[in-house]
């Protein structure tokens, strides 16, 4: 039976139509809003606003679940690899043998750049933060791959995103060298995608890189869960770049751009020189209280979220993934204790409470990170690497939408009424 919501406007009653989703809130449908009743609705944040419909990723804030077309986290980190994940977000199911054997064979023969896009990073200064290198370099990329940037092609649309899958690691771990002094890294085929982007960070070419088994998993399951996240800023600033029908190496680079804000991806980054500013358990509380005054600018970065108003399940992931590589390395790292001290003194105060305060995804993985040698400057570059295939499938499924519209939101005005310039105006 249809619904609808009604509301009446100086004495004017209007019906919108709800419509509803297979889970998750229903919505208003007030396209027609402005037409019927002259007003706009209002929501700067887009606390209550859904901006498309999308069949990639499901999240229940309240319940702490997360499910890629369907799959919860959980099963997809326990029973299958990135790339397996990579064809599930992008074609809507898991692949079977051969699909999966023809999907890596097509991203690990994309993984190589254009000789010409590494004296790119001659250009840069070598203490350029990474994320500034990523968004240049992969903006640039529509300037060398011409036979892919007709969004209206499918077989187009598919190479540019393996394209982008692919170069992503190759990209990244050359700004990681770059930064180093040490030569820019190539990729090697027959490597599983984690494994090849461990080696291109890590490999000095004088000697022979040794993959390690638990760090390359931990490193897979680091990319799984930072794969897709519905509608975040990141992700929705690749649609409404798309939406203007821009190439989509532009629109993966918007989507980078934004990620690198510290109230998003740049958080992991944020939560490391949280714990080094803490320095040690004894001065925890006093974080948390400055944390929670609204006076102090300070937050507990790592902790909080517009949709999760449980515990992120990723984070919850993360942190046995933590525990794991620290057993298997033996190291013992201060900051973790810090963190998990932190953690269970944030969980049990009221403040926290009331407002639904959990750890993300960002509150460990900069931890862990840290455990497998990779510096603070390059951790939301990982979360770009990752969140490629996100992007990219959100990418494809707006494009590929019939009722495709360039997005163009309104506002409500609140400046200066028409006026004029007046003659005596002051030299
Ligand atoms: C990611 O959207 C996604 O899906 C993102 C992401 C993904 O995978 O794409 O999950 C990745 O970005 C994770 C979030 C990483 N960011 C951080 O960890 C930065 C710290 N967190 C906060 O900046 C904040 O929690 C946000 C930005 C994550 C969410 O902000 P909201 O939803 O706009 O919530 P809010 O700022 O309105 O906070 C609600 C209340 C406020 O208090 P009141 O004004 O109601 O009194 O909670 C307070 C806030 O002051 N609050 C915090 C806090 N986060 C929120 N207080 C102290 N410390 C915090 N971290």
């Amino acid at each position: 039976m249809k619904r609808f919501a009604k509301f009446t406007i100086d004495g004017k009653t209007v019906e919108l139509p709800i419509i509803e989703g297979t889970c998750g809130p229903d919505v208003v449908d007030i396209r027609n809003l402005y037409q019927e009743t002259g007003l706009f609705s209002f929501d700067p944040g887009f606390t209550s606003t859904a901006s498309c419909f999308s069949n990639i990723t499901y999240i229940d804030g309240d319940k702490g679940v997360l499910l890629y077309r369907g799959y919860p986290i959980e099963d997809l980190v326990e029973k299958c690899d990135f790339l397996e994940v990579a064809f599930l977000l992008m074609y809507g199911e898991l692949p079977n043998f051969s699909q999966k054997e023809s999907f890596e064979q097509s991203i690990s023969h994309h993984t190589l750049v254009h000789e010409q896009l590494r004296s790119f990073y001659q250009g840069f200064r070598r203490d350029a933060h990474p994320m500034a290198i990523m968004v240049g370099v992969v903006g640039a990329l529509s300037a060398f791959y011409h036979d892919s940037l007709d969004i209206y092609d499918p077989a187009q649309r598919e190479v540019a995103s393996h394209r982008l899958i692919a170069k992503m690691p190759t990209i990244a771990a050359m700004a990681f060298n770059y930064s180093r002094g040490r030569p820019l890294p190539y990729p090697q085929n027959g490597l599983t995608y984690a494994q090849n982007f461990l080696k291109m960070m890590f490999a000095i070419p004088s000697e022979t890189y040794q993959i390690n088994p638990v760090i390359a998993k931990a490193m897979d399951i680091i990319f799984i869960l930072h794969a897709d996240h519905e509608q975040n800023a990141s992700t929705s600033t690749v649609r409404l770049a798309g939406s203007s029908q821009a190439n989509p190496f532009a629109c993966i680079a918007s989507g980078i751009a934004a990620l690198w804000g510290p109230a998003h991806g740049g958080a992991n980054e944020a939560v490391i020189n949280m714990l080094k500013q803490i320095g040690t358990k004894a001065n925890i509380s006093e974080f948390i209280e400055r944390a929670k005054n609204k006076n102090d600018s300070f937050r507990l970065m790592g902790f909080g979220h517009r949709v999760y108003k449980n515990y992120d399940p990723r984070a919850r992931i993360m942190r046995k993934a933590c525990h794991d590589v620290f057993k298997h390395l033996k190291i013992d790292d201060p900051l973790l204790e810090i963190a998990l001290e932190l953690e269970e003194f944030a969980i049990k105060d009221p403040y926290f409470i009331e407002k639904k305060l959990y750890p993300n995804v960002d509150f460990y993985s900069g931890i862990i990170f840290r455990a497998l040698g990779i510096p603070p400057s390059m951790f939301t570059v990982i979360f770009s690497v990752a969140r490629t295939i996100g992007w990219v499938a959100q990418w494809n499924e707006m494009i590929a939408d019939p009722g495709q519209k360039i997005g163009r939101p309104r506002q409500l005005y609140s400046g200066n009424v028409k006026r004029k310039i007046e003659d005596n105006r002051t030299s």
